[in-house]
């Protein structure tokens, strides 16, 4: 059985794949029905408009149905059935789950009674359908991938997480700046340098910006994080996403976010909104990319 958990768990070739077969996909517009009859799960446990919408989309245009269970209306996670039960039913009822959970454990804990595959739509810990669909977009634009420089400013977070595993598997040099105590997950920074991955971390975003292809950032609170948000946005401050660490860049980089942006916050609205920004592409992409990730999951 393939799951789709993490950008780490996953053969390079068959990431490869995966974004080979989206490329596929977005030019056929999917007329093909390949999943006529297959039935995609969905849970959600926070909040979410495009992997939902961008799921939704891509069953339907392979064919395909999909059910939503809501957390908070269902015996889900309640306490009042075992999740090693719900996840019996559910394999019954459908061929694939693809769930945004609070906490990766308890994600880990249900995929592991589940009989179908299940997708990662986001956990505290990674974000990997949304790192592949950044992917597909920088080579739209940027052509391949391997060798480019991509550069993170703002929080260690779930996001960085996944496109930490991305510059191993693709082969991109990555530099992060961030606050030393906001600083990415520690084993996944050690894993990608025992992998001998071409990755710094600073604390200088300049340093980050200067030369690279493309500029991520991401929100600097994101969903369930309960640390002190003043605080928390003082520390980032400077690793905002302007105009003139835009100018440290390339001068063809382009500005990626994952969205929902903070405008004013992470990244002004100068940014968003100029030539530079591809928020909107790698939002419709997360389309192709569900329609290849479900597939490769099902094959
Ligand atoms: N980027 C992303 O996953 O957005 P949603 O939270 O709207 O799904
Ligand atoms: N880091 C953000 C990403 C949202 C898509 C969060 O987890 O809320």
């Amino acid at each position: 059985m393939k799951n789709f958990i993490n950008l780490s768990d996953i053969r390079k070739d068959d990431l490869r794949k995966i974004i080979e077969s989206a490329k596929l996909e977005k030019k056929q517009s999917s007329k093909k029905k390949k999943l006529i009859g297959k039935t995609l799960i969905m849970i959600f446990e926070k909040s979410s408009t495009r992997t939902r919408l961008s799921f939704e989309l891509a069953i339907k245009q392979l064919g395909g149905e999909f059910l939503a269970l809501n957390p908070k209306e269902s015996h889900y996670g309640s306490g009042d059935e075992s999740i090693y039960d719900t996840a019996k039913v559910l394999s019954q009822y459908g061929d694939i789950v693809m769930m945004r959970a609070h906490k990766h454990k308890h994600f880990l804990e249900f995929s592991k009674h589940l009989e179908i595959p299940i997708i990662n739509g986001l956990t505290d810990l990674s974000h990997p359908c949304q790192i592949m669909s950044d992917v597909l977009t920088f080579e739209e634009l940027k052509g391949p991938i391997t060798n480019k420089k991509i550069a993170w400013l703002g929080d260690g977070n779930n996001i960085v997480y996944s496109l930490i595993e991305a510059a191993v598997q693709f082969n991109f040099q990555l530099a992060i700046a961030c606050p030393k105590k906001l600083e990415p997950n520690k084993e996944i920074i050690n894993w990608a340098k025992n992998k001998k991955a071409n990755i710094i971390v600073t604390k200088n975003p300049k340093e980050a910006a200067k030369g690279a292809d493309a500029i991520m950032t991401d929100k600097w609170i994101s969903m369930g994080d309960h640390s002190n948000k003043k605080y928390k946005k003082k520390l980032l401050k400077d690793y905002q996403v302007n105009e003139k660490i835009m100018k440290l860049a390339k001068s063809d980089a382009i500005f990626m976010h994952c969205l929902p942006a903070n405008r004013g916050e992470e990244v002004t609205n100068e940014v968003m909104d100029s030539k530079k920004s591809v928020v909107w592409l790698e939002a419709l992409n997360r389309v192709h990319v569900q329609k290849s990730i479900i597939q490769w999951c099902l094959k």
